[in-house]
Parts: structure tokens; sequence; C-alpha cells
């Protein structure tokens, strides 16, 4: 059996899409299982740079088929949009783009409540996408959602949604939103339905006889460990599991069949929404302007601060990661001194990550170790060895922190910038 998973150690857009590209084309099929459309997960090659927000990262290898498990939820126009835009790229989509039908489906009333709810969170608002992910998980867990197997019967699909529009027209009135039009919605996702539907098949099947067959899975967590509902910063999280344990229920693969779980993990930290980030450079400084970036999916800026080890410690041992696939050491090459977060002190003692709240997180000391900077550009080299020997100090630090061999540095964002060790 030859089960991996890839995920995500830090608040997300750790690099995963890269990772994932790196590997993809020694897998037979790459899966998502987790999250929505909140995702957008990068991907540099010769066909050129692509965000993609449901599509498996694997798409651009042929012979690779893309599973969308029932753990995901979606919004099927944004689902339309990015596959005709990978088709008007020449990437084949029939038959290599399979959808569960027991994916929950973002209505528009989910989009709706998300803002409304994040504005009346006022100063203590999550900062969500607002794609209307967590309404659509809590409808999903409430028993309210809608799922694409709901729409295979129209009679159903109307008597569903005929129901949720009039539950969810009391609650935006309520808040002070206009009330939404059953007809119009539906008649839109008909449309979406008539789309999507070629792709929608129950994956169960194909997923037993791979792992008897012995074929390759990658599967491919979105969000990052620290956005987990139960285990990160919450309420400052996702609607949607993202520890490695997801990948079980979100794809239909049972737990025995995991072989390998690789955890990517930026060479900095960045948070894009909400909530406490120990490491945070906040005082305007040309650090912070090196490491702060532009979120893929909202266009927001995302905080930057320094490599928290504390925090990538605690992905590791929750969700087992055996070895770590480290992105963007290329970006510290500017730097004379490099910080790293070996720990925190919260009222002069010192606590671990899960010893502590949100709102004590936020109040934290970072306890730092310096490290001498490089001051090379290290975007060519493809050996670990080539590498300048504090880059490779930096490197080994944070193995020793963090407890678990760095397989791969990247130091680029192309397909090629990848050391393997
Ligand atoms: P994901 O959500 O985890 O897939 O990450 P994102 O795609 O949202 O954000 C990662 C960003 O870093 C993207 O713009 C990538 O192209 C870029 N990237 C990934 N690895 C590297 C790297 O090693 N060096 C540089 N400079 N950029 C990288
Ligand atoms: P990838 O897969 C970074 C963050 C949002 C917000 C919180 C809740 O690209 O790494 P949501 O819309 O999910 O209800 O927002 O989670 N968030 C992400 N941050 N990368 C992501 O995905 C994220 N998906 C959600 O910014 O703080
Ligand atoms: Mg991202």
């Amino acid at each position: 059996m030859s089960v991996t998973i890839i995920l995500g150690t830090q608040w997300g857009d750790e690099g995963k899409g890269k990772a994932i590209d790196t590997f993809a084309g020694d897998f037979d099929y790459i899966a998502r299982f987790n999250g929505g459309n909140n995702a957008g997960h990068t991907i540099v090659n010769e066909h050129g740079t692509f965000r993609i927000h449901l599509v498996p990262s694997g798409i651009f290898y042929p012979r690779v088929k893309c599973l969308i498990g029932g753990g995901v939820v979606m919004d099927p126009a944004v689902l339309i949009e990015e596959m005709d835009s990978l088709s008007q790229a020449g990437i084949k989509l029939e038959k290599r783009v399979l959808i569960s039908p027991r994916s929950h489906v973002i209505m528009p009333y989910h989009r709706i409540l998300d803002g409304l709810y994040e504005a009346a969170r006022g100063a203590g608002a999550t900062g969500t996408t607002r794609r209307g992910i967590g309404p659509t998980f809590a409808d999903k867990v409430s028993y309210n959602g809608i799922r694409w197997s709901d729409f295979a019967d129209s009679d159903l699909f109307a008597r569903k949604l005929r129901l949720q529009i009039e539950l969810k027209n009391k609650i935006i009135i309520a808040l002070g939103g206009s009330p939404l039009d059953f007809q119009q919605i539906h008649d839109e996702y008909r449309g979406y339905y008539a789309k999507i539907r070629p792709f929608i098949m129950e994956l169960f099947p194909i997923v037993q006889n791979g792992l008897k067959k012995g074929k390759k899975f990658l599967l491919e967590q979105a969000m990052g460990t620290c956005l987990d509902p139960d285990w990160g910063t919450y309420p400052f999280v996702t609607g949607s599991t993202t520890l490695a344990s997801a990948a079980t229920s979100g794809l239909g693969i049972p737990p025995r069949s995991i072989s390998r779980i690789i955890g990517v993990t930026k060479a900095y930290t960045t948070r894009v929404g909400g909530g406490p980030m120990p490491t945070e450079i906040k005082e305007d400084s040309p650090a912070k302007n090196a490491l702060q970036e532009v979120a893929a999916t909202t266009g927001r800026i995302r905080r930057g601060g320094w490599f928290d080890a504390e925090l990538t410690h605690f992905a590791v041992q929750v969700s087992g990661i055996d070895q770590l696939f480290l992105t963007k050491l290329d970006i510290l090459s500017e730097f004379d001194e490099i910080k790293i977060c070996t720990g925190y002190k919260l009222n002069g003692k010192s606590v671990h990550y899960c010893d502590v709240d949100s709102y004590q997180l936020d109040r934290v000391e970072p306890i730092y170790k310096s490290l001498r900077g490089w001051k090379e550009d290290i975007r060519g080299i493809r050996k670990y060895k080539d590498l300048p020997a504090r880059a490779r100090a930096y490197v080994e630090t944070i193995e020793k922190l963090v407890g678990i061999k760095i397989g791969w540095v990247a130091n680029g964002p192309e397909r090629e910038a990848v050391i393997k060790r």
C-alpha cells in the first residue's frame, strides 16, 4: 500500500501546491479531502502560474487522476471557472477529475451568512475568506446541507433548497441582509449541476480497488494544522479538520493504509486573517516587508514573522509527520540575522502551544535563538552540499528543534527549485 499525505504544519500557505507538484508525477491518484475553495494552492510549471482552489494539484501530470473527496465543500461557480481555465491551458479534465457525490455544495446563503457573522463579531472576527466555508460545514453537521447527490433527484433538490431558503432568509433578514429568491438560485444551481454532473462519481470503489491493486495515492490537505477547529487557534480557525486524520473520513480511506506523512513548512511563518501569531513582526521594518506576502485566494496581506519551531513541533506530533518539506528558504537570503522561536513564555513560565488557548497564545513571549544569515542568492542551487554553510545550519537547527528530518528544501516557486537531501 502506498498512501502519502501532504499537509501544512503552520497556518496554511506553506507551499503545499508546490510540494504536491514535486511528487505528483509518481502517483496514480491525487485527492483533496478537506476544506473547500478557501484554499489557494500555487503551482508554477511549464504551463504557467496557477492558483488552484479545488482541483487537486496533480492535475498537470496527464496520467494522474484527481479525486475530490466527500470531505470537501465547493462553490460550483469557482469549480467551473477553475476547470475552464485549466481546459484553456490544454489540460484534459474528462475522466481525470472525479468528484464525490457526498461533497457539500456552497450556496449563496452560506457566503452571505459568512459575511454577516463576521460583521457581527466585529473586532473579534475570524478574518475568513468569506467563501461560505464555515456556514457550509455548519449546515453539514446540523443536517441542513445540500450535497451533489441531492441534485440527481430534481424534486428532492428543490424541496431541500426551498426549506433552506426559507430558514436562511429569516436569519439573513434578522441580521440586516436582503432575502434570497428561491427560483433564481434553483435555476442557477441546476445550470451548474448540468456542467459538473459528468465529473460526479462515487469514489469508494475507485479507492478500494486502487488500494487492492497497489496504486499510489497522494492526499492533499488544504489549510494548515493550526487552522484546525479542534487543535488550531479556535475561534480563528477554519470549518474542517486539517490534521492527517481528516484524510481518512474526508476521502474514505482506512487509517491503516497510510504509509507516509509529509509536512510542508515555510522557512518562516505567515498567517492571513485574524488570530494569534506569536512570532509576527508587527513593527514596520525591512524584516516585516520581506516576510509578509499577498494571499492567493483573497489578495489580502499575509502577516509575516519568524519560524516558530514550537508550533511546527506540535504539528509534527499531532499528525505523526515523518519528514518535512521546507519551502521558501530563498526568501531569507537577505537577512543579516535570522531568528527562530524555540518556545514560549507566559507570565515568566515556559508553556507549550497545547497548554494555552488563543487569547493566551496572543500574549506569550516567544523565546528566540538567533542565527547569522548567509546573505547569498541561493535560488539556482540544486544540491544540498552547495548551499552556504549558514543556510545548512539554519535547516539543521530546525530539524533539531522539530525532531524530524527535512527531506526537501525548496528555494524558488518553480518546479525545478527543490533540493532533495
Ligand atoms: P499553499 O496554499 O500551501 O499551496 O501555498 P500558496 O500557494 O498559497 O503560497 C505559497 C507561495 O509561495 C506561492 O506563491 C508559491 O508559488 C510560493 N513558493 C512555494 N515554494 C517556494 C519557494 O521555495 N520559494 C519561493 N520564493 N516561493 C515559493
Ligand atoms: P491553503 O490551503 C491560509 C484562514 C482564513 C481565516 C480562517 C477561516 O491555501 O493553505 P475560512 O474561509 O476557512 O472560514 O477562514 O482560515 N484560511 C487560510 N489561510 N491558507 C488557507 O488555505 C486558508 N484557508 C482558510 O484566512 O483566517
Ligand atoms: Mg494557499
